[in-house]
Protein backbone atom coordinates (compact mmCIF):
# COMPACT_ATOMS: atom_id res chain seq x y z
CA UNK A 1 0.00 0.00 0.00
CA UNK A 2 1.64 3.40 -0.86
CA UNK A 3 1.25 6.48 2.03
CA UNK A 4 0.80 10.05 1.05
CA UNK A 5 4.51 11.74 1.02
CA UNK A 6 4.07 14.19 4.53
CA UNK A 7 3.88 17.61 3.18
CA UNK A 8 5.10 20.45 5.55
CA UNK A 9 5.58 23.25 3.08
CA UNK A 10 5.62 24.57 -0.20
CA UNK A 11 9.13 23.36 -0.90
CA UNK A 12 7.89 19.45 0.30
CA UNK A 13 5.11 20.25 -2.62
CA UNK A 14 8.04 21.40 -5.12
CA UNK A 15 9.71 17.77 -4.15
CA UNK A 16 7.07 15.86 -4.44
CA UNK A 17 6.42 17.71 -8.11
CA UNK A 18 10.02 17.33 -9.24
CA UNK A 19 9.89 13.42 -8.03
CA UNK A 20 6.82 12.77 -9.99
CA UNK A 21 8.30 14.96 -13.21
CA UNK A 22 6.55 17.82 -12.62
CA UNK A 23 7.17 21.30 -12.73
CA UNK A 24 7.57 23.17 -9.57
CA UNK A 25 5.00 25.42 -8.38
CA UNK A 26 7.90 28.23 -7.80
CA UNK A 27 9.45 27.57 -11.68
CA UNK A 28 5.49 28.20 -12.81
CA UNK A 29 5.60 31.32 -11.17
CA UNK A 30 9.22 32.60 -11.31
CA UNK A 31 7.91 31.78 -15.78
CA UNK A 32 5.28 34.09 -15.25
CA UNK A 33 5.61 37.63 -16.29
CA UNK A 34 3.28 38.57 -13.41
CA UNK A 35 4.57 39.04 -9.75
CA UNK A 36 1.68 37.39 -7.60
CA UNK A 37 0.72 38.15 -4.10
CA UNK A 38 -1.23 37.79 -1.11
CA UNK A 39 -2.07 40.52 1.44
CA UNK A 40 -3.70 40.25 4.33
CA UNK A 41 -5.79 43.54 5.04
CA UNK A 42 -7.06 44.81 8.53
CA UNK A 43 -8.22 48.39 8.30
CA UNK A 44 -5.19 50.41 6.85
CA UNK A 45 -2.74 48.26 7.53
CA UNK A 46 -2.21 46.03 4.39
CA UNK A 47 0.80 43.53 4.91
CA UNK A 48 2.17 40.76 2.42
CA UNK A 49 1.29 37.41 3.38
CA UNK A 50 3.34 36.01 0.34
CA UNK A 51 4.85 37.05 -2.26
CA UNK A 52 6.14 35.28 -5.87
CA UNK A 53 9.95 35.40 -6.37
CA UNK A 54 9.07 37.61 -9.43
CA UNK A 55 9.17 40.78 -6.81
CA UNK A 56 13.04 41.00 -7.20
CA UNK A 57 12.15 41.53 -11.03
CA UNK A 58 9.86 44.35 -10.28
CA UNK A 59 11.27 45.93 -7.39
CA UNK A 60 14.66 44.60 -6.40
CA UNK A 61 13.25 43.07 -3.38
CA UNK A 62 13.62 39.41 -1.60
CA UNK A 63 10.63 37.51 -0.79
CA UNK A 64 12.06 37.93 2.94
CA UNK A 65 12.54 41.18 2.62
CA UNK A 66 9.03 41.80 2.29
CA UNK A 67 7.10 39.20 3.42
CA UNK A 68 7.40 40.54 6.81
CA UNK A 69 9.36 43.46 6.61
CA UNK A 70 7.09 45.44 5.23
CA UNK A 71 4.87 46.81 8.06
CA UNK A 72 2.33 48.17 5.76
CA UNK A 73 1.85 47.42 2.05
CA UNK A 74 0.48 51.48 1.75
CA UNK A 75 3.68 52.95 2.56
CA UNK A 76 5.40 51.54 -0.33
CA UNK A 77 2.69 52.90 -2.87
CA UNK A 78 3.30 56.34 -4.22
CA UNK A 79 1.88 59.14 -1.67
CA UNK A 80 -0.41 60.47 -4.60
CA UNK A 81 -2.10 56.97 -5.67
CA UNK A 82 -2.74 55.79 -2.12
CA UNK A 83 -5.81 56.93 -0.90
CA UNK A 84 -7.36 55.77 -4.51
CA UNK A 85 -5.55 52.23 -3.50
CA UNK A 86 -6.73 51.59 -0.32
CA UNK A 87 -10.59 52.69 -1.49
CA UNK A 88 -10.09 50.07 -3.95
CA UNK A 89 -8.99 47.65 -1.60
CA UNK A 90 -12.22 48.29 0.24
CA UNK A 91 -14.01 47.70 -2.70
CA UNK A 92 -12.29 44.55 -3.04
CA UNK A 93 -12.65 43.11 -0.06
CA UNK A 94 -16.46 43.92 -0.64
CA UNK A 95 -16.26 41.02 -3.34
CA UNK A 96 -15.54 42.90 -6.01
CA UNK A 97 -12.66 41.85 -8.47
CA UNK A 98 -10.53 44.84 -10.19
CA UNK A 99 -7.76 46.09 -12.35
CA UNK A 100 -5.97 49.21 -11.25
CA UNK A 101 -2.39 51.12 -11.76
CA UNK A 102 -0.63 52.47 -9.77
CA UNK A 103 3.17 53.32 -8.41
CA UNK A 104 5.35 50.77 -6.44
CA UNK A 105 8.42 51.88 -4.58
CA UNK A 106 11.40 49.64 -6.06
CA UNK A 107 14.27 48.91 -3.13
CA UNK A 108 16.34 51.62 -4.94
CA UNK A 109 14.14 54.49 -4.14
CA UNK A 110 12.21 55.02 -7.83
CA UNK A 111 8.88 54.12 -8.20
CA UNK A 112 7.95 51.42 -10.35
CA UNK A 113 4.10 51.08 -12.42
CA UNK A 114 2.34 48.72 -11.88
CA UNK A 115 -0.81 46.74 -13.34
CA UNK A 116 -2.45 45.11 -10.66
CA UNK A 117 -5.61 42.36 -11.08
CA UNK A 118 -6.76 41.66 -7.24
CA UNK A 119 -9.57 39.76 -5.59
CA UNK A 120 -10.80 39.21 -2.12
CA UNK A 121 -10.18 36.01 -0.69
CA UNK A 122 -12.46 35.12 2.30
CA UNK A 123 -10.81 33.74 5.21
CA UNK A 124 -13.41 31.32 6.50
CA UNK A 125 -15.94 32.77 9.24
CA UNK A 126 -13.62 35.78 9.49
CA UNK A 127 -14.81 37.28 5.88
CA UNK A 128 -12.36 38.76 3.03
CA UNK A 129 -9.12 39.67 5.12
CA UNK A 130 -7.02 38.68 2.50
CA UNK A 131 -6.92 39.77 -0.86
CA UNK A 132 -4.80 38.07 -3.75
CA UNK A 133 -3.48 39.78 -6.77
CA UNK A 134 -1.06 40.07 -9.89
CA UNK A 135 1.54 42.99 -10.45
CA UNK A 136 2.64 43.63 -14.00
CA UNK A 137 4.99 45.82 -14.50
CA UNK A 138 3.48 48.76 -17.04
CA UNK A 139 6.18 51.21 -16.35
CA UNK A 140 7.34 51.63 -20.01
CA UNK A 141 3.86 52.01 -21.38
CA UNK A 142 2.80 54.63 -18.71
CA UNK A 143 6.14 56.34 -19.66
CA UNK A 144 5.15 56.07 -23.48
CA UNK A 145 2.12 57.53 -22.32
CA UNK A 146 3.17 60.39 -21.04
CA UNK A 147 5.57 61.43 -23.21
CA UNK A 148 2.72 61.38 -26.23
CA UNK A 149 0.61 63.43 -24.25
CA UNK A 150 3.19 65.91 -23.94
CA UNK A 151 4.12 65.78 -27.72
CA UNK A 152 0.09 65.99 -28.33
CA UNK A 153 0.12 69.22 -25.94
CA UNK A 154 3.34 70.57 -27.32
CA UNK A 155 1.96 70.45 -31.13
CA UNK A 156 -1.61 71.70 -29.81
CA UNK A 157 0.20 74.40 -28.21
CA UNK A 158 2.19 75.18 -31.57
CA UNK A 159 -1.08 75.32 -33.54
CA UNK A 160 -2.97 77.90 -31.15
CA UNK A 161 0.99 79.77 -31.60
CA UNK A 162 -0.15 79.61 -35.58
CA UNK A 163 -3.41 80.16 -35.66
CA UNK A 164 -2.86 82.91 -33.62
CA UNK A 165 -0.33 84.25 -35.66
CA UNK A 166 -1.95 83.89 -38.92
CA UNK A 167 -4.59 86.23 -37.22
CA UNK A 168 -2.14 88.68 -36.93
CA UNK A 169 -1.57 88.31 -39.68
CA UNK A 170 -4.48 89.92 -41.30
CA UNK A 171 -4.65 92.58 -38.17
CA UNK A 172 -1.67 94.23 -38.95
CA UNK A 173 -2.68 94.96 -42.65
CA UNK A 174 -6.06 96.08 -41.02
CA UNK A 175 -5.64 97.75 -37.57
CA UNK A 176 -9.31 99.45 -37.52
CA UNK A 177 -10.09 95.62 -36.54
CA UNK A 178 -7.25 95.07 -34.19
CA UNK A 179 -8.58 92.32 -31.82
CA UNK A 180 -11.62 91.28 -34.14
CA UNK A 181 -11.22 88.26 -34.95
CA UNK A 182 -10.11 87.33 -31.24
CA UNK A 183 -13.06 88.87 -29.87
CA UNK A 184 -15.43 86.96 -32.88
CA UNK A 185 -13.60 83.71 -31.50
CA UNK A 186 -14.44 84.44 -28.03
CA UNK A 187 -18.09 85.06 -28.71
CA UNK A 188 -18.81 82.37 -31.31
CA UNK A 189 -16.90 79.88 -28.79
CA UNK A 190 -19.33 80.40 -25.98
CA UNK A 191 -22.50 80.88 -28.07
CA UNK A 192 -21.11 77.09 -29.30
CA UNK A 193 -21.33 76.09 -25.50
CA UNK A 194 -25.07 77.75 -24.81
CA UNK A 195 -25.87 75.35 -27.65
CA UNK A 196 -24.32 72.42 -26.43
CA UNK A 197 -21.58 71.46 -28.87
CA UNK A 198 -19.28 68.95 -27.89
CA UNK A 199 -15.42 70.25 -26.20
CA UNK A 200 -13.65 69.15 -29.59
CA UNK A 201 -16.63 71.08 -31.98
CA UNK A 202 -15.98 74.18 -30.11
CA UNK A 203 -12.47 73.82 -30.33
CA UNK A 204 -12.52 73.75 -33.67
CA UNK A 205 -15.07 76.58 -34.09
CA UNK A 206 -12.37 78.26 -32.06
CA UNK A 207 -10.11 77.73 -34.77
CA UNK A 208 -12.49 78.31 -37.43
CA UNK A 209 -13.31 82.04 -35.74
CA UNK A 210 -9.60 83.10 -34.76
CA UNK A 211 -9.25 83.42 -38.77
CA UNK A 212 -12.33 83.49 -40.26
CA UNK A 213 -11.12 86.72 -42.41
CA UNK A 214 -8.04 84.85 -43.26
CA UNK A 215 -9.03 86.19 -46.71
CA UNK A 216 -8.77 89.99 -46.32
CA UNK A 217 -5.01 89.85 -46.49
CA UNK A 218 -5.85 89.41 -50.49
CA UNK A 219 -7.99 92.78 -50.18
CA UNK A 220 -6.44 95.93 -50.97
CA UNK A 221 -5.32 97.50 -47.74
CA UNK A 222 -6.70 100.52 -48.59
CA UNK A 223 -10.22 99.09 -48.99
CA UNK A 224 -10.01 97.78 -45.58
CA UNK A 225 -9.15 101.29 -44.05
CA UNK A 226 -11.31 103.44 -46.18
CA UNK A 227 -13.40 105.48 -43.68
CA UNK A 228 -16.11 105.58 -46.51
CA UNK A 229 -18.89 103.18 -48.20
CA UNK A 230 -17.73 101.12 -51.01
CA UNK A 231 -19.33 101.15 -54.62
CA UNK A 232 -19.80 97.91 -56.11
CA UNK A 233 -16.56 97.23 -57.28
CA UNK A 234 -15.23 97.48 -54.06
CA UNK A 235 -17.49 95.71 -52.30
CA UNK A 236 -17.02 92.44 -54.54
CA UNK A 237 -13.36 93.41 -53.91
CA UNK A 238 -13.53 92.79 -50.06
CA UNK A 239 -16.65 90.32 -50.30
CA UNK A 240 -13.81 87.97 -52.51
CA UNK A 241 -12.29 87.56 -48.69
CA UNK A 242 -14.20 84.57 -47.86
CA UNK A 243 -13.45 82.75 -50.92
CA UNK A 244 -9.38 83.59 -51.01
CA UNK A 245 -9.80 82.43 -46.89
CA UNK A 246 -11.15 78.86 -47.92
CA UNK A 247 -7.86 78.62 -50.73
CA UNK A 248 -5.73 79.38 -48.15
CA UNK A 249 -6.47 77.34 -45.64
CA UNK A 250 -8.35 74.42 -47.91
CA UNK A 251 -4.69 72.16 -47.94
CA UNK A 252 -4.35 72.49 -44.14
CA UNK A 253 -5.56 69.15 -42.66
CA UNK A 254 -7.21 70.73 -39.48
CA UNK A 255 -9.36 67.96 -37.78
CA UNK A 256 -12.36 70.56 -38.08
CA UNK A 257 -13.77 71.86 -41.46
CA UNK A 258 -11.70 75.46 -41.12
CA UNK A 259 -11.42 76.31 -44.50
CA UNK A 260 -14.96 76.01 -44.77
CA UNK A 261 -16.09 78.06 -42.03
CA UNK A 262 -14.42 80.94 -43.29
CA UNK A 263 -16.09 80.12 -46.76
CA UNK A 264 -19.17 79.97 -45.43
CA UNK A 265 -19.61 82.72 -42.34
CA UNK A 266 -21.08 85.41 -44.56
CA UNK A 267 -23.53 82.97 -46.06
CA UNK A 268 -27.20 83.83 -44.38
CA UNK A 269 -30.23 81.38 -43.98
CA UNK A 270 -32.50 83.18 -46.62
CA UNK A 271 -29.48 82.20 -49.36
CA UNK A 272 -29.15 86.35 -49.62
CA UNK A 273 -25.29 85.79 -48.15
CA UNK A 274 -21.83 84.84 -50.42
CA UNK A 275 -20.47 83.15 -52.13
CA UNK A 276 -22.43 80.67 -52.35
CA UNK A 277 -25.85 81.92 -51.63
CA UNK A 278 -26.14 78.75 -49.43
CA UNK A 279 -29.46 78.79 -47.53
CA UNK A 280 -30.24 77.47 -43.46
CA UNK A 281 -28.88 74.23 -42.90
CA UNK A 282 -27.01 73.73 -45.78
CA UNK A 283 -24.43 76.20 -43.91
CA UNK A 284 -22.15 74.46 -41.94
CA UNK A 285 -23.64 75.23 -38.00
CA UNK A 286 -19.72 76.52 -37.35
CA UNK A 287 -19.90 79.12 -40.05
CA UNK A 288 -23.60 79.98 -38.93
CA UNK A 289 -22.23 80.67 -35.47
CA UNK A 290 -19.67 82.39 -36.67
CA UNK A 291 -21.58 84.97 -38.72
CA UNK A 292 -23.69 85.97 -36.01
CA UNK A 293 -20.59 86.57 -33.68
CA UNK A 294 -19.32 88.54 -36.55
CA UNK A 295 -22.10 90.95 -36.84
CA UNK A 296 -22.44 91.65 -33.23
CA UNK A 297 -18.59 92.22 -32.25
CA UNK A 298 -18.73 94.72 -35.60
CA UNK A 299 -21.66 96.02 -34.70
CA UNK A 300 -20.61 96.53 -31.10
CA UNK A 301 -16.92 97.61 -32.34
CA UNK A 302 -15.90 101.35 -34.07
CA UNK A 303 -15.27 100.89 -37.93
CA UNK A 304 -13.01 103.47 -40.03
CA UNK A 305 -16.60 104.61 -41.59
CA UNK A 306 -18.71 104.62 -38.14
CA UNK A 307 -18.66 104.97 -34.24
CA UNK A 308 -19.66 102.17 -32.56
CA UNK A 309 -23.22 100.82 -32.81
CA UNK A 310 -23.51 99.39 -29.13
CA UNK A 311 -24.42 95.89 -28.10
CA UNK A 312 -28.36 96.99 -27.86
CA UNK A 313 -28.27 97.68 -31.51
CA UNK A 314 -26.49 94.79 -32.06
CA UNK A 315 -28.77 92.56 -30.61
CA UNK A 316 -31.41 94.00 -31.96
CA UNK A 317 -30.27 93.47 -35.55
CA UNK A 318 -29.59 89.95 -34.38
CA UNK A 319 -33.38 89.25 -33.19
CA UNK A 320 -34.94 91.13 -35.93
CA UNK A 321 -33.22 89.35 -38.55
CA UNK A 322 -33.39 85.93 -36.59
CA UNK A 323 -34.48 82.90 -39.17
CA UNK A 324 -34.25 85.46 -42.15
CA UNK A 325 -30.60 86.31 -42.26
CA UNK A 326 -29.20 84.34 -39.20
CA UNK A 327 -30.65 81.03 -37.71
CA UNK A 328 -32.82 81.61 -35.35
CA UNK A 329 -31.36 79.08 -32.40
CA UNK A 330 -27.42 80.59 -32.71
CA UNK A 331 -29.35 84.14 -32.72
CA UNK A 332 -31.25 83.33 -29.41
CA UNK A 333 -28.12 81.49 -27.56
CA UNK A 334 -26.66 84.83 -28.70
CA UNK A 335 -29.27 86.88 -27.28
CA UNK A 336 -29.57 84.78 -23.51
CA UNK A 337 -26.09 85.28 -23.19
CA UNK A 338 -25.37 88.87 -23.19
CA UNK A 339 -28.73 89.25 -21.14
CA UNK A 340 -28.79 85.98 -19.08
CA UNK A 341 -25.73 85.32 -19.01
CA UNK A 342 -23.89 88.52 -18.33
CA UNK A 343 -21.07 88.23 -20.67
CA UNK A 344 -18.96 90.80 -22.50
CA UNK A 345 -17.12 90.83 -25.31
CA UNK A 346 -13.55 90.60 -23.91
CA UNK A 347 -10.95 92.97 -24.62
CA UNK A 348 -9.75 94.23 -27.63
CA UNK A 349 -6.39 94.37 -26.43
CA UNK A 350 -5.62 91.03 -25.31
CA UNK A 351 -3.26 88.95 -27.45
CA UNK A 352 -5.17 85.84 -29.63
CA UNK A 353 -3.76 83.49 -27.83
CA UNK A 354 -4.02 84.86 -24.31
CA UNK A 355 -7.76 83.87 -24.23
CA UNK A 356 -7.40 79.85 -25.05
FE1 LIG B 1 -15.68 88.40 -42.82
Amino acid sequence: MKTAPHIASVEDVGDVRAAAGLPRYADILAASAATHYVLRCDGAEVAPEWVSQNVARLLGETVKSVVGQWNNFIERVHPDDRDEVLQNFTTVRAGKRLDHEYRLRHNHGHYRWVHDKVQAVANGSRGADFVIGSWIDVTERKEAADRFRQTAEKLRRTLIQTVGAMAQVVEERDPYTAGHQTRVADLATEIGREMGLSEDQNQGLRFGAMIHDIGKVGVPADLLARPSALNQAERELMQAHSAIGYRILKDIEFPWPVAEMARQHHERSDGSGYPSGLKGGAILLEARIIGVADVVEAMASHRPYRAALGIDAALAEINQCRDRLYDADVADACAALFRDGGYTLPDYRQSATSLW
